[in-house]
């Protein structure tokens, strides 16, 4: 069956799907307790896809309309030959934007030759700017590694880098006024999201919970914040300050679901389609691949059973933790860790 180029992936809610978030891998050379447990079983080499698979399942999601991939893990700089992978996917016909989120661990290494293989823009994860607190955050971290990769982003050519906070209450929730400061003086946007239960890492969610809502009336106290509305076609919304480039995003997965707009799929490390963040259901593209090796008649099947996932887009999330109406989950909703399904 030949393919026409205008194929598109539309859920059986009406949404169009024009975005792919791919893992590379599952590993990281952090712990961040929001993210992983203590110890981690990562999967062995043969059970990763490989990089000609993931640029497979790129080439492919392209081919149905995708215009947007962003490269995740676990951490992506730790695999090896990623910028082969990055080149690949840049020049594929019909891709307008690839972007890559990222830890910063190797940013100052890599980063010209990110900007090189055609990577847009990057996310950085950074929830304190105190050393000793980032280590008890990520376990392993330094944060001096961080800060020198977000330095070398600044001036390598991204068209603009964005930081991520993880909002803990009696963690970071003091740190909102200082990281927001660092984005103005360095001229970084930055986000902040609310914790999601994915995997069980130990720490007591329900208990640092914080609202977008709430840090956004902790940051009004230092800034004259004005609402903006801007998008980058996914769930922030965006307030800005006088005078500066800076954009200051929330991301409220929990507080304020916006599934009715979600335009995005997760392809795991394992090669499982995730059709929903918040949903436990997957479509294991690997047999597919490894059964059918490389052509057109094989990418077909590939397509097919893509444009097929679109049915198992639900209609919303539903992650919640303690609130009169209900109860506080004794396990995570969702059982795999961020590192798995690729934030
Ligand atoms: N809830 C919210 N954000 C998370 N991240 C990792 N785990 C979680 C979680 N449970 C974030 C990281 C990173 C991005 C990939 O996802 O901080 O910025
Ligand atoms: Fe690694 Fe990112 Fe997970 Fe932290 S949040 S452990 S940096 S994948």
């Amino acid at each position: 069956m030949p393919i026409s180029s205008s194929s598109h992936l539309i859920d059986r809610h009406g949404r169009r799907v024009s975005y792919l978030r791919l893992s590379v891998t599952d590993r990281c050379d952090f712990r961040c307790t929001y993210c992983m447990g203590e110890k981690m079983n990562f999967l062995p080499r043969e059970e990763v896809l490989s990089l000609e698979e993931c640029l497979r399942i790129a080439r492919v999601f392209v081919r149905l309309g995708v215009s947007k991939i962003r490269i995740t893990g676990g951490e992506p700089l730790v695999r090896r030959n990623l910028s082969w992978l990055l080149r690949e996917i840049a020049a594929l016909p019909g891709l307008s934007e690839l972007v890559l989120t990222t830890n910063g661990s190797q940013l100052e290494r890599f980063a010209q030759s990110l900007v090189e293989a055609g990577v847009k823009r990057v996310n950085v994860s950074l929830d304190t700017l105190k050393p000793e607190r980032f280590r008890e955050i990520t376990r392993i971290g330094e944060i001096g590694q961080v800060l020198d990769g977000i330095a070398a982003a600044r001036v390598a050519g991204f068209r603009r880098v964005k930081l991520n906070t993880v909002m803990m209450r009696g963690v970071n929730d003091d740190e909102f006024a200082a990281l927001v400061h660092y984005a103005l003086y360095h001229d970084l946007d930055i986000t902040f999201i609310e914790e999601m239960p994915l995997g069980e890492t130990g720490r007591d969610r329900p208990g640092s919970y914080m609202s977008g809502e709430e840090a956004l009336a902790l940051l009004g106290r230092d800034f004259p914040l004005i609402p903006s509305s801007e998008t980058s076609g996914g769930p922030a919304r965006y307030w800005r300050l006088p005078g500066a480039n800076t954009r200051i995003g929330f991301i409220s997965p929990l507080s304020h679901n916006f599934c009715e707009t979600c335009n995005r799929v997760r392809v795991t490390a394992r090669g499982e389609l995730h059709p929903c963040l918040g949903q436990n259901e997957a479509l294991p593209l690997m047999p597919l691949l490894r059964a059918h090796p490389e052509g057109e008649e094989s990418d077909t099947l590939l397509l097919q059973a893509i444009t097929e996932s679109m049915g198992l887009r639900p209609k919303g999330h539903e992650f919640s933790y303690a609130s009169p109406e209900t109860p506080a989950p004794e396990k995570p909703q969702v059982l795999r860790f961020m590192s798995m399904t690729g934030g």
